[in-house]
């Protein structure tokens, strides 16, 4: 992405928590960002020739031995700097202001002064919310900076120097508990640096195109097919760039939920016209797991067959050079923003084995969730891809508790697909991180008509989630579970009751097993 026309802001990470939410706020001002390590040197960095830096948060203190630092001559560059948090007292304390432990420490909400405002508060009431977090605190700006803002515990909250094109905020503008944050952000962006928000859809698929198209050159390309928005975007993206020397391999191993795979096929073969090798292994699956009851066992099964059935369809492919991946951003900064790309790319092709001696392609690799499918609405996938909820990679055998049956698997996608359906009609599926519905291995007693029954429930588990590493149950409306629950019970033969998991991740995780 270094050498693409777009304007480009770099965030050094000084061990923010959350660097990439910085990241993520710069491109929803339609900015690319990319975070970079603390340990870039200053001739990588012009390298890049980025049109603006933002120095990141971090737990350390300036005053640490051994404390990340940035190299001085960043400030003498000409380049536009912000600086947040641990990034603004880094500007502050090299360019020779003061920083110092007063003992009055800010964590969370805190009111905020407008004393000038400058340019980063331009347009922008004088008093209002911000989110803090440090024990340190500026207390003399450097020469040549004005404070712009200060709040009961930091005398220099902001502090600007236009002529030099430094800026600096000791609160967080990337969290939402900033009420401003983003118009903050906009100001740095658009006053401050003269960027254009150039990073929109259309820009990022003829970028991406053009990349894939130089990369992949007259060679042929093989890409996995989930029907999930990422594998669906990827090869669409690449198919735009290579055409007919892209296969797509959809395998369905009979794990999918109602419906899945005949949109795929539909989607992709018809729709698009694409290369499609479609292996219905169901029965191979199936059989595999035939008495299996351990998770951690099925997740095995499933994923050693897979492969290996990967491998039997990519061998029959021959002169296959390029393999392509929809990792996405927050994966490759999971692995850590120095080597992310190169980890990646050794050590996580898709569970595949490195044995297969593909190389990548991971058109995606700089995008986060939201980002895709943008992209993906703009190449005209359809909606139901476009916005299909996250599904694992062993599909519905991790939320079938205990054996997987044909019967079994016939009563959760059932059941699953009304939980869907009135969700939907809700109109809070895309709010939805996942909703789906659960198979227990236990029976409860019922009554139906004047008959005793005993069945299987189903457990409804719907979730919010920014990236699946942490979950909160949905407040669904009664009326809504309500209608999920009669529906269930009266339509899906086999199950007499219905409950609702209200457990949070952690300690639960999303998925049963
Ligand atoms: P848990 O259950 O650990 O899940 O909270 C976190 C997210 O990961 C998904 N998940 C998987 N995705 N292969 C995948 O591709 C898997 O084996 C797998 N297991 C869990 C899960 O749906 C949730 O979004």
């Amino acid at each position: 992405m270094t050498s693409l026309p777009h304007s480009t802001v770099l965030i050094i990470d000084f061990g923010a928590q959350y660097a990439h939410l910085i990241a993520r706020r710069v491109r929803e001002c339609h900015v690319y960002s990319e975070i970079v390590s603390s340990s870039i040197t200053i001739d990588e960095l012009e390298a890049r020739k980025p049109n603006a830096i933002i120095l990141s948060g971090g737990p350390s203190s300036v005053h640490e031995k051994g404390a990340p630092t940035c190299d001085p001559r960043l400030f003498d560059l000409g380049i536009p700097v912000l600086g947040i948090c641990y990034g603004a007292q880094l500007m502050a304390i090299q360019l020779g202001g003061t920083v110092e432990e007063t003992g009055k420490r800010e964590y969370g909400k805190t009111n905020l002064s407008v004393s000038n405002e400058g340019v980063l508060f331009e347009g922008l009431p004088v008093e209002q919310e911000v989110w803090m977090s440090h024990r340190d605190s500026i207390t003399k700006p450097p020469p040549g900076f004005t404070v712009t803002s200060f709040t009961e515990g930091s005398p220099v909250a902001s502090m600007e120097s236009p002529r030099r094109k430094l800026y600096a905020v000791q609160f967080h503008p990337e969290v939402v508990h900033t009420p401003h944050g983003t118009d903050i952000l906009k100001n740095f962006l658009y006053r401050a640096c003269d960027i254009l928000p150039d990073w929109t859809p259309t820009s990022i698929i003829e970028e991406t195109i053009e990349e894939i198209r130089n990369r992949v050159g007259k060679e042929k390309v093989i890409c996995g097919l989930s029907g999930g928005v990422d594998s669906s975007t990827a090869a669409v993206l690449v198919h735009k760039a290579v055409g007919d020397r892209l296969t797509c391999v959809f395998l369905d191993h009979g794990l999918l939920r109602g419906g899945e795979a005949e949109e795929v096929i539909d989607t992709f073969g018809r729709h698009f016209k694409m290369n499609l090798i479609h292996r219905d292994v169901s029965e191979r699956f199936l059989k595999k797991l035939k008495g299996v009851t351990d998770p951690e066992q099925k997740r095995s099964i499933v994923g050693g067959e897979f492969i290996r059935v990967f491998e039997e369809v990519a061998s029959s492919l021959k002169g296959v050079r390029f393999f392509v991946q929809g990792t996405l951003y927050p994966d490759v900064i999971e692995s850590g923003t120095g080597e992310a790309s190169r980890i990646k790319s050794h050590h996580n092709v898709g569970g595949l084995p490195e044995t297969m001696d593909f190389e990548l392609v991971e058109p995606l690799k700089f995008l986060f969730k939201d980002e895709v499918r943008l992209m993906a609405m703009e190449l005209g996938l359809p909606e139901e891809i476009v916005w299909r909820q996250p599904f694992p990679g062993p599909g519905l055998a991790v939320r079938i508790i205990g054996e997987v049956t044909e019967e079994r698997l016939k009563i959760l996608r059932e059941a699953d697909a009304i939980v869907n359906d009135e969700i939907k009609k809700a109109g809070m599926y895309k709010e939805i991180w996942q909703s789906f519905a659960v198979l227990p291995c236990i029976k409860s007693v019922g009554v139906m008509g004047d008959g005793r029954t005993y069945s299987y429930p189903i457990i409804i588990r719907a979730v919010t989630s920014e990236d699946a590493m942490t979950a909160d149950w949905v407040r669904l409306p009664f009326g809504v579970l309500e209608r999920i629950a009669s529906r269930i019970t009266s339509e899906v033969e086999g199950v007499n009751r219905v409950a609702y998991d209200i457990s949070t991740k952690p300690p639960a995780t999303i998925e049963w097993e």
